[in-house]
């Protein structure tokens, strides 16, 4: 299989910005409202998720209370901050001392400077739904070149996130999409997928998470920018409102309207796919079975499960 490995991710963030509610959703099947109810992480928490059957990513979910974090940087410093492939550093932004919480951000970069220092650095600035929406680009923009100016020359990137709001898709997705392996491989097969069927776009989501993994637009369909991040969280709230912890319990949606098809179906195991077009010779059946001809495909490319 294409996708077997295992990689870290280091969550962080001060106590109750968010760390917990937003890994329950994304891999938990928890809604945003489930997530109050959830009390603070005791020292580190360490979740397996699988991701496409095959590549598994282990969740270091380090509580953010003052006493575990000052034994993040003493006494557990090499246990938390080896081999790292992805840290994700989370600010609550109705916090007011985002200064402090820099103060913290340096340590955790000056750790793994030290002992990952081929990590990725991903910052969240998270509960973007608490700030009004006139002051949001302006809020995100001052808060980036605050953080931009402490990271010297690594290279971060920043999304604003909320667990309300698609943006916690968008940026999980873009997470994800950085540290699958071979995700041109899984890219250049939508891609001919595409062309072959004579499809406008098509988009492959994780079936636990609804993570957009891969997507593909063919050259008309991309002015529709970012229809996928909102298609997850759509997802995601159907799924769960079909009361489904598991995974999907649809097998497939079927939308015709003015010849124009949308086909969001059950595709291997660990996966959904969407396609879209608007072709008008274009028939569901036809669409249909080219899916099934193309998931024949990408069984091979994922594998057996473990
Ligand atoms: P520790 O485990 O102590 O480090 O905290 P944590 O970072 O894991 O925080 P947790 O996920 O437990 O969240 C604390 C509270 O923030 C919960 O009541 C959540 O419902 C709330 N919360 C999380 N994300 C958001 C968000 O995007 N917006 C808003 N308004 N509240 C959020």
């Amino acid at each position: 299989s294409i996708y077997e490995t295992k990689k870290k991710i280091l969550l962080l963030g001060k106590s109750g910005s968010g760390k917990t509610s937003m890994r329950s959703i994304i891999f938990s099947h928890y809604s945003p409202y489930d997530t109050r109810r959830l009390g603070p992480t005791m020292d580190v928490e360490n979740i397996s998720v699988r991701v496409l059957g095959r590549l598994q990513l282990t969740l270091w979910d380090c509580g953010g209370q003052e006493n575990f974090m000052f034994s993040y940087f003493s006494t557990q410093r090499e246990y938390i901050f080896k081999s790292v492939e992805m840290l994700i550093y989370v600010f609550d932004m109705e916090a007011r001392d985002f200064e402090s919480e820099l103060l913290y951000l340096e340590q955790c970069l000056d750790a793994i400077k030290v002992y990952s220092k081929d990590a990725k650095i991903v910052c969240l600035l998270h509960k973007m739904d608490l700030v009004s929406a006139e002051t949001r680009d302006r809020i995100v923009n001052e808060k980036t070149a605050q953080l931009m100016k402490r990271t010297g020359k690594l290279a971060v990137e920043v999304f604003s996130t909320s667990i309300f709001e698609p943006s916690l898709y968008r940026a999980w997705s873009r997470i994800m999409n950085s540290i699958m392996p071979n995700i041109e491989i899984i890219r250049q097969h939508l891609r001919q997928f595409c062309e072959v069927a004579d499809v406008a776009e098509v988009v492959l989501f994780e079936k636990t998470s609804f993570l957009a993994i891969a997507e593909y637009q063919a050259q008309e369909a991309r002015a529709r920018k970012g229809t996928f991040d909102e298609m997850s969280s759509i997802l995601k709230t159907f799924n769960l409102a079909l009361n489904n912890k598991r995974s999907t319990s649809f097998r497939s949606i079927r939308i015709r309207l003015k010849g124009f098809i949308l086909i969001i179906t059950n595709f291997t195991k660990n996966t959904v796919l969407m396609v879209i077009t608007d072709n008008p010779a274009m028939t569901v059946a036809t669409l249909s079975s080219n899916i099934k001809i193309v998931c024949e495909h990408f069984k091979k490319l994922e594998g057996p499960d473990p």
